[in-house]
């Protein structure tokens, strides 16, 4: 039988209740498809700092590098909020990205024909959408040296640096390149080359490799526009490439294209080693605990992890299709709640998962 080495991040808030879903639907997937997962579970973030004072201990970092692949949940509380950066939950994370040289994160944004009334924005302008946002993951202003914070002139004042290299530009490039031509063939650009120099750069070395897809239709937007265009006319995008800041803040935006972020997985890579999947959605402490996270876009995690990390296609097509069958027989979280439908709890979802399955 096929064995696989999976190590799972619960991490923070809703993380542990949603990752129990993603187990169960994935020791089931395996049962159906002839397949073992080994899970070993670690401690990032809020809930390593309690056992260890670290967001990410060697122990885990270790794990994951030996593993097949990592499922992170969530991590982050306003509990940490006072300490110094380097030991906030956040810093597991980006820690874990560079660690395992995650410089690629793909989240893909589909609409489900059941979802179409969950949006905020109207079901003509979001039908059939169908994009995919490449971001940027272990470079740009999140890495960016120097940064901190100095006293001078009397005044306090506060840096970071937004800089990308030609080779960090050129292999993510690559990879949405890539993924355009498999697609629709059709790749947008954002960065904000109006104004700002590594967005030149990256724009220059984005032109430079269209050499090499003359099968795909390259463009450029400036990310203002490309936030405005988003929300107008969504269907007009397919594959998204952008550096780490704008990513972040686009993915979040493209998520409520679906209706609810917690609908949304994603997966980052590089170019060898085990590739981390994790939802765009974050721990949400104000609701954790209480069995009303919603788990699909851990599950669809799962999916990803399967298809992309451990080349089990089957096994991820089959939990896509729970997660539609699912929302397809009217059931859902608080978070996508609309008339008719019937709400469920975090668990109560999973068992509809499970036996959609
Ligand atoms: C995300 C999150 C992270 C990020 C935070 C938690 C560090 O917002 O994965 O989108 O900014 O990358
Ligand atoms: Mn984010």
């Amino acid at each position: 039988m096929r064995q696989h080495r999976i190590v799972l991040l619960p991490g923070d808030g809703i993380g542990p209740e949603i990752t129990a879903v993603a187990k169960l639907l994935l020791d089931a997937a395996g049962e159906q498809h002839g397949f073992k997962l080994n899970f070993e579970q670690h401690p990032i973030g809020g809930v390593a700092i309690d056992a260890s004072g670290s967001p990410l201990p060697a122990s885990t970092l270790e794990a994951c590098q030996a593993s097949d692949a990592v499922l992170l949940a969530a991590i982050g509380s306003p509990r940490f909020d006072a300490l110094p950066r380097e030991q906030r939950p956040e810093t597991g994370l980006l820690s874990l990205r560079a660690g395992l040289k995650l410089f690629a994160n793909l989240r893909p944004v589909t609409i489900l024909p059941a979802l179409i009334d969950a949006s905020s924005l109207k079901a003509n302008v979001i039908k059939g959408v169908d994009l995919m946002v490449v971001r940027e993951l272990t470079g740009g202003i999140y890495f960016g040296q120097p940064k901190g914070r100095i006293e001078a002139d009397g005044d306090e004042r506060a840096f970071n640096t937004m800089t990308y290299s030609r080779t960090e530009v050129d292999r993510i490039a690559k990879v949405a390149f890539d993924l355009a031509r498999d697609r629709s063939g059709k790749l947008c650009s954002i960065d904000k080359a109006n104004v700002l120099d590594v967005s030149q750069l990256w724009r220059d070395r984005v032109d430079a490799l269209a050499a090499n897809y003359g099968d795909v239709e390259l463009s450029h937007m400036y990310v203002d526009n490309a936030a405005m265009q988003l929300v107008r006319n969504p269907r007009q995008f397919d594959v998204l490439l952008t550096g780490n800041l704008f990513g972040d803040i686009l993915s979040d935006e493209a998520a409520m294209l679906t209706g609810s972020i917690g609908m949304l997985p994603s997966a980052s890579l590089g170019s060898e080693g085990p590739g981390l999947f994790e939802p765009v959605h974050g721990s949400a402490p104000d609701i954790a605990g209480q069995d009303l996270a919603n788990p699909m876009a851990m599950v669809l995690c799962a999916a990803m992890m399967l298809r992309i990390g451990l080349k089990e296609n089957d096994a991820a097509t089959a939990l896509e299709g729970s997660v539609e069958r699912v929302l397809a027989a009217g059931f859902r979280t608080g978070d996508l709640m609309s008339e008719g439908c019937t709400q469920l709890g975090c668990a109560g979802m999973g068992e509809q998962l499970l036996q959609a399955l």
